[in-house]
């Protein structure tokens, strides 16, 4: 049988639990907005431990709700080099100028030298994106600087549900988290985001924003918003996915660790080092492919001859060909660390044995080309 990339998982008892409440809520008439929004967003913000948390219908709602709030029209905005496409296009929308700063590639966040290098005078704030789920150890250096010259700092936490720090979850850390349940992401609804805030006028903004500008998400329209929200279907599973994250998250821990173990010592691999203190969420799992290997050769045979999938992170966001003009000449350390990067199928329901099998496939394949 072939190894998936990623598969969303419901255990079989919340999935009869589900199936109770879309039934209850299809019965109800109350599609939207009703009791299962408000238990997912109360659940979801004590989960991270702010007061506040909004559902939207994605993680790029999130963003450019959050953008917009913040009013960063004709303001520039940091935002790492090595991310997600709506990352630029979400603070475009929102009338920002997105300035893209290089990454460290030991952290895979920013580097904090071109971070204050690219610090202006129209400089608004900063999108902060944990990338595959791990938050940078430079965590502190980063809030300080956006302390210390009034930025705000949006935290993208698309790949962070329950990634902490000194027992701090990502989303709490800055003024804003913005997360995604796509349904590729360590939790889903089938799509969707929620905001998680301390900021009750942040709140105000993206509830009226996520309901056509509607004050208070009901009366008179106040702001150009849009339909933003969440359904009551995708709240429902939002819940149950929630209550199932911590369990799901100890699975891709053990997964990632058990990966660790068996691909250490072999040849044209590197991998990242995680600080003690520090829980990543293993979205990804991913490894550094060195620049003596051909790297398409290598994922190329992983599929053919072992039936394995593989991808990089992502395409450095300056190489996806509508955004060549945010090329500063400034970024390779994104371009290296991205396009040397080999994320490795990891799922909850993957075995040891499927680890086992991607294992032994990448211990041939990279002998074989030495
Ligand atoms: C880092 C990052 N930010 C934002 C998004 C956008 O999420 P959504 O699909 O929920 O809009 C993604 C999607 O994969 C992502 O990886």
């Amino acid at each position: 049988m072939s190894i998936k990339f990623t598969k969303p998982y419901f255990s079989p008892d919340a999935r009869k639990e589900i199936l109770i409440e879309i039934e209850e809520i299809l019965s109800s008439g109350q599609l939207m907005l009703g009791n299962n929004t408000n238990r997912f967003e109360t659940s979801f913000a004590d989960y991270i431990k702010t007061s506040k948390a909004v559902t939207t219908n994605s993680c790029t709602t999130a963003l450019q709700i959050s953008l917009m709030h913040y009013d960063v029209r004709g303001f520039e905005v940091l935002l790492p080099g090595a991310s997600f496409i709506t990352n630029i296009s979400s603070v475009k929308w929102a009338g920002g100028i997105p300035v893209l700063v290089d990454i460290d590639p030991e952290t895979l966040s920013f580097n904090l030298d071109d971070l204050k290098r690219k610090l202006t005078a129209k400089t608004k704030g900063i999108v902060w994106v944990h990338l595959t789920g791990l938050i940078t150890p430079a965590w502190r250096e980063i809030i300080a600087f956006a302390r210390e010259h009034g930025l705000f700092l949006i935290e993208d936490c698309a790949h962070a549900h329950g990634a902490s720090v000194d027992g701090i979850k990502a989303g709490s850390l800055g003024d804003v988290g913005c997360f995604s349940f796509y349904p590729t992401k360590v939790m889903t609804t089938g799509t969707g985001g929620i905001i998680t805030t301390n900021d009750l006028a942040l709140e105000k903004t993206a509830r009226e924003l996520r309901l056509f500008g509607r004050e208070g998400g009901v009366g008179a329209v106040v702001r150009e918003g849009n339909d933003w929200f969440m359904d009551e279907i995708r709240a429902c599973l939002g819940y149950h996915q929630l209550k199932e994250l911590d369990s799901a998250l100890l699975r891709r821990r053990e997964i990632a660790q058990y990966y660790k173990k068996k691909l250490t010592g072999i040849p044209g691999l590197s991998f990242l080092n995680i600080p003690k203190d520090n829980v990543p969420t293993w979205y990804l799992y991913t490894v550094f492919v060195a620049p003596d290997v051909d790297y398409k050769k290598l994922t190329k045979k992983l599929e053919e001859n072992h039936g394995i999938p593989t991808k990089p992170i992502y395409l450095p966001l300056h190489q996806e060909n509508i955004f060549r003009d945010f090329d500063n000449g400034t970024l390779s350390n994104s371009e290296t660390t991205l396009n040397r990067s080999l994320c490795l199928p990891i799922h909850v329901e993957m075995d040891n044995y499927q680890v086992d099998q991607v294992v032994r496939a990448l211990w041939t394949e990279l002998l074989s080309m030495k």
